[in-house]
């Protein structure tokens, strides 16, 4: 069974030719389908009548203004992310816009990096909110939460306990056990789901800059506030906000979350005004916030408030029995991506995986088996095939607890012992994939803005994600730019 990854769509509306041309290159050369509309009216019928995955739309257009589409489409598809491309200088537009529903905004004359890696984040944001996700055993969906231990049974009645009410939930479980996955199943099913889901990760946004992330600020409000700034609690009015690794938020934010609960009003960082906002919280951590509270790192009265109810997720190793079904589903979904028909495995290969101990769960299996597909190049996936894959495995290279100079004796000691070989060029290997990997991850999976830390073409990072095995699902290999 093959699974169709349909290219993400962008709708275009713009009037000025010089601009759609050069827009439309772009964003046709980073692999999206562009539709275009050249006026404000004609862009609101496209955008009903035909899906797409963002609007990217100017300010100033005949037919109807691009404030005026925003209202009008926002009303009509809340779900949708508009950006909207606006001459220096009308920032209060902006804000307006942001205000009724925008996504977010371009202040012309703006970079082309800017503007991809904003599509890119709006697309990304826009799929977690329509493609369906399905809970337990399925053979067709694009996106799924498999598994039908007993453990996960008891999740998916949690899921569909708490969703239907507006219960603040927190989820809690390892890292790679799925956290993310419920948070957006329990969106789907809940009565919010016709609204906006807007993800936030707490660990990924500087701690100075997350506030205003969060509550957005006044112009002015600290250096660089050029301009009054909506954060991500009033654009999510209405709707879902998942505060990601919530265990990572400094005592001062932990703060300023607390009044939104209790008060359900925001301030906007360097503002005196109250906004209401009704807005439905769900958090993750695979921090243990207990030992936070003791050691005074977490507010207990916070940890209550979000606690609502508590999902906790079972470690990979705790459920065996559903790594069968994971690893076909991965195999068809890796498969789609490199635009094969999905592999045979052979039993011994899927025994070997059962009996792993999966420090890193799900997403560490999940790794492991498309490497696996890469190594069997087309051909079915045999016991060395996994093993190999599961050898090249992300473990982090030099832990918490280790220091370099402790990963440099090891690895010589290994060698010494006849275990190891080449170790000069394994050592280059492992520090090379410890990079990409720590920078694709802080980087939220946004591979131009990776390249960028790293200094080097998209091209490089590609050719590195695909070889280490850390390429998102849902992007396809080869295409162009
Ligand atoms: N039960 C599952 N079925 C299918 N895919 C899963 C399942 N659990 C996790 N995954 C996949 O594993 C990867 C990690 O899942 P997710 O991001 O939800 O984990 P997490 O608990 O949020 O991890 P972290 O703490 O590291 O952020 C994702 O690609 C997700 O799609
Ligand atoms: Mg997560």
């Amino acid at each position: 069974m093959k699974i169709m990854n349909r290219p993400p769509s962008i709708l275009l509306i713009e009037d000025d030719a010089g601009i759609v041309a050069a827009l439309k290159k772009q964003l046709q050369t980073e692999g999206y389908q562009v539709a275009l509309a050249t006026r404000g009216d004609e862009g609101l019928i496209l955008a009903r009548e035909h899906p797409c995955d963002v609007v990217l739309t100017d300010l100033r257009l005949p037919g109807l203004t691009g404030l005026e589409l925003i209202e009008q489409l926002h009303a009509a598809k809340p779900k949708l992310p508009i950006i909207m491309m606006t001459a220096f200088g009308t920032t209060e537009t902006a804000i307006e816009a942001t205000k009724l529903g925008a996504y977010d905004y371009l202040l012309k004359p703006f970079d082309m990096g800017e503007l991809l890696d904003l599509v890119a984040k709006a697309v990304a944001s826009s799929r977690l909110m329509s493609e369906p996700l399905e809970m337990g055993a399925t053979q067709s969906a694009q996106s799924a939460i498999i598994g039908d231990s007993r453990a996960m049974q008891a999740i998916y009645k949690e899921i569909g306990r708490v969703a239907a009410t507006s219960v603040t939930v927190l989820i809690r479980g390892e890292t790679g056990t799925g956290k993310e996955l419920v948070a957006r199943a329990i969106y789907q099913h809940s009565r919010r789901a016709d609204q906006p889901f807007i993800a936030v990760n707490c660990a990924a946004i500087p701690e100075t800059l997350l506030e205003s992330e969060l509550f957005g600020h006044e112009r002015g409000a600290f250096t660089g506030a050029h301009a009054r700034r909506v954060g991500r609690f009033e654009q999510a009015n209405h709707g879902t906000i998942f505060l990601d690794e919530i265990g990572d938020l400094s005592l001062s934010t932990q703060v300023k979350l607390l009044r939104v609960l209790q008060e359900k009003y925001i301030q906007r960082v360097g503002g005196n005004e109250r906004v209401p906002v009704d807005v439905r919280i769900l958090t993750a951590t695979h921090r243990d916030l207990e030992s936070a509270i003791r050691e005074k790192q977490f507010r207990e009265d916070l940890f209550y408030r979000l606690s609502g109810v508590t999902i906790t997720l079972p470690p990979l190793s705790q459920r065996p029995e559903d790594i069968p079904d994971l690893v076909r589903y991965f195999l068809r979904r890796s498969a789609a991506e490199l635009d094969q028909d999905s592999p045979s495995i052979q039993p011994q290969a899927i025994a070997f995986l059962q009996n792993q101990a999966w420090p890193g769960n799900v997403r560490e299996l999940e790794n492991v088996v498309r490497q696996g597909l890469l190594l069997a190049r087309g051909y079915s996936i045999s016991l060395e095939h996994v093993q190999q894959a599961s050898a090249r495995s992300h473990k982090p290279v030099v832990g918490a607890d280790q220091t370099i100079a402790g990963y440099f004796s090891d690895l010589l000691a290994r060698a010494a012992r006849g275990e190891a070989e080449g170790v000069h060029a394994r050592m280059f290997e492992d520090m090379e994939r410890e990079l990409y990997t720590r920078a694709i991850h802080l980087a939220r999976g946004n591979q131009a803005k990776a390249a960028r830390w790293l200094g080097v073409t998209r091209t490089t990072m590609r050719e590195k994600l695909t070889r280490f095995g850390l390429r998102p699902p849902g992007e396809k290999p080869g295409q162009p730019g």
